[in-house]
């Protein structure tokens, strides 16, 4: 049975295992909340569907085709944090697609400064907008946001871009497909050994990703960090929980040669109480020119961006670093993940079967 947010309080719902709330995402309208209400096929329905937009999109006749799609809505892109791809490429997917957007990217520009809670703020967007797209510090307010919506008469689907230091999951989603398209001719992404590497225990983008790679059989999960940034407990169990093997770690270089794809990040300094990163050792955190001999030829480096000093601008045109593409990748991904939520996708596969543009 069909598990509504509009049939649960806010109290037992914030209480459920991660697993179980993504039961109640899949609804009408579906929203994007978490990594954990993906599932292998999801996740290879929306690889595919990206790439047919992709391609599709390459010729005239395909972009005017797929800008008519989801020309009759409206998208809200709330950004209380500091965005630059996350925001461009949802921007961008939804220009694609013919979607009109509006945007809020500063809470001081908004009435919230006159005191309005961040509840209410939401429900105004929610009047003249058909999705919101939203970035926000605080963990879990994504959920809290679909939560509320779904006890108004105005449920529109809510797209979680970035919350708190624990959820990116359409971060992950591009990761997936960055993977998926880098292991295309090498057997997959199942099997593979994947690095990560940096500020593990605040960087979103490795606590979602971490989870949907225990989708894929035999992956092996490397993390490698300084003690006081290392990947939280509540993943790991999570990963336990999969039957995901992992190696928590210290020792970057013992990793290197059987990397399939090193996933480095930065310190998340953001989120320092009182500048306690700044004390910590993160030389032996870094990749550049003088380690490319040591990883595979066909090892995938990426990086969900911005970064610092923890890849060198050096190897930034070798071959392995993908951090580029993985970003556009981001923008076809969102592209898939918008459609799907309209329940469009079949209009573009009709389409693709029916004049298959090349790749
Ligand atoms: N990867 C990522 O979330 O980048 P932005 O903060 O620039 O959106």
């Amino acid at each position: 049975m069909m598990k509504k947010l509009s049939g649960i309080s806010w109290r037992d719902f914030k209480a459920l295992p991660l697993l179980e709330k993504g039961d109640y995402f899949q609804g009408t309208p579906p929203h994007t909340l978490i990594a954990q209400q993906f599932t292998r096929e999801k996740l290879q329905e929306l690889c595919a569907l990206a790439t047919r937009i992709k391609r599709i999109n390459k010729r005239r006749d395909g972009a005017n085709f797929l800008k008519t799609l989801l020309c009759d809505k409206r998208a809200m892109l709330y950004f209380a944090q500091p965005s630059s791809r996350t925001y461009l490429s949802h921007n961008a997917a939804c220009q694609i697609l013919g979607l009109d957007t509006m945007d809020v990217r500063d809470s001081k520009t908004s009435s919230e400064v006159k005191g309005e809670s961040p509840e209410d703020t939401i429900r105004t967007f929610s009047s003249y907008a058909d999705m919101i797209i939203m970035r926000h510090p605080v963990g879990g307010f994504a959920e809290r946001v679909a939560w509320m919506l779904a006890h108004t008469n105005r449920e529109i689907p809510v797209l979680n871009a970035g919350s708190g230091a624990d959820q990116h999951p359409t971060q992950a989603l591009l990761d997936i497909y960055t993977l998926e398209r880098s292991f295309e001719k090498i057997g997959g992404v199942d099997g593979k050994n994947i690095v990560f590497v940096g500020d593990l225990m605040r960087g979103r983008t490795v606590r979602s990703l971490a989870w949907m790679l225990s989708l894929y059989k035999d992956v092996k999960l490397y993390f490698v960090a300084p003690e006081p940034l290392q990947i939280g407990q509540d993943i790991l169990d999570l990963l336990d929980a999969a039957g995901t093997k992992y190696v928590v770690t210290q020792d970057f270089a013992s990793t290197m040669p059987i990397a399939d794809a090193i996933y480095m990040t930065r310190i998340q300094d953001e989120w320092d109480a009182e500048g306690e990163s700044s004390t910590i050792d993160t030389s032996a955190f870094s990749i550049g020119a003088e380690h490319m001999d040591i990883i595979k030829d066909t090892t995938a480096i990426m990086h969900p961006l911005p970064r610092r000093k923890e890849i060198s601008t050096d190897i930034d045109n070798d071959p392995r670093a993908v951090y580029w593409r993985q970003m556009r990748n981001g923008m076809w991904i969102r592209a898939a993940l918008i459609l799907t939520t309209f329940g469009r996708q079949d209009e573009v596969n009709q389409y693709y079967d029916n004049y298959k543009p090349g790749a």
